[in-house]
């Protein structure tokens, strides 16, 4: 099956799901969007009000953050695909539950197998967390990490940069590095470059591109 109907098929699946508690609280599922040919896609956590009702992800305050600093690097959010590890909002934006994490583990795992995309930019710790178990968001940021079959590329979540302290600050930074960071990624994926031998779940490796 090609591309765009295989995604279109897990879309129906995500919008189909009750699996879990969160799908009894939630308006609309929020499945992901954008361009599924991207070489870069961001993942956050889970749907919060906004998205909840609209069906869309990052659409929102954190959602115009993100805009903004994909702007400053020369990309329109159409240009990547935006997604979430969760895809029902949970209620009064709690954190997701470990078990509601890994119940809807296999959506994001199958739309990424789908689209082959190079760099995954992680909003936050839980979307860290997903790919790099034993990661630590203030330890990890801005380091480039090897994944299955791409490399991640951990930042603060927008919601939390908006909180008003460093991390906004922090997160410009990082965001700025994302075109060296995809140009980095595309090489060390090209080369088949092993990077060293970190614990986590599906990682092979953490690079530090000391830039
Ligand atoms: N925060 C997230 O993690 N995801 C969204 O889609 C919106 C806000």
């Amino acid at each position: 099956m090609e591309k765009e109907k295989l995604l279109e098929e897990i879309t129906k699946n995500i919008k189909d799901c009750k699996k879990c508690r969160l799908c009894r609280s939630a308006t609309n599922a929020v499945p992901g969007e954008g361009n599924i040919n991207s070489k870069m896609v961001f993942i956050g956590e889970a749907p919060g009000f906004n998205e909840d009702v609209t069906g869309r992800p990052f659409v929102g305050r954190a959602g115009k953050l993100l805009e903004t600093f994909l702007k400053e690097i020369g990309y329109k959010r159409e240009d990547v695909w935006i997604g979430n590890i969760v895809k029902h909002r949970p209620p009064e934006n709690r954190d997701p539950l470990p078990d509601e994490i890994a119940t809807c583990k296999p959506f994001l795992e199958l739309q990424l197998k789908t689209i082959h995309p190079v760099l995954v930019v992680t909003l936050g710790r839980f979307a860290m967390n997903y790919f790099y178990r034993d990661g630590k968001i203030s330890r990890d940021r801005g380091n480039l990490i090897r994944a299955a079959d791409f490399l991640i590329y951990p930042v603060y979540h927008p919601a939390a940069a908006l909180r008003g302290n460093s991390m906004m600050n922090d997160l410009r930074v990082d965001f700025k590095r994302i075109p060296e960071v995809l140009k980095k990624a595309e090489e060390i994926l090209e080369l088949g470059v092993k990077l060293p031998q970190i614990s986590g779940q599906d990682f092979d490796g953490q690079l530090n591109l000391g830039l």
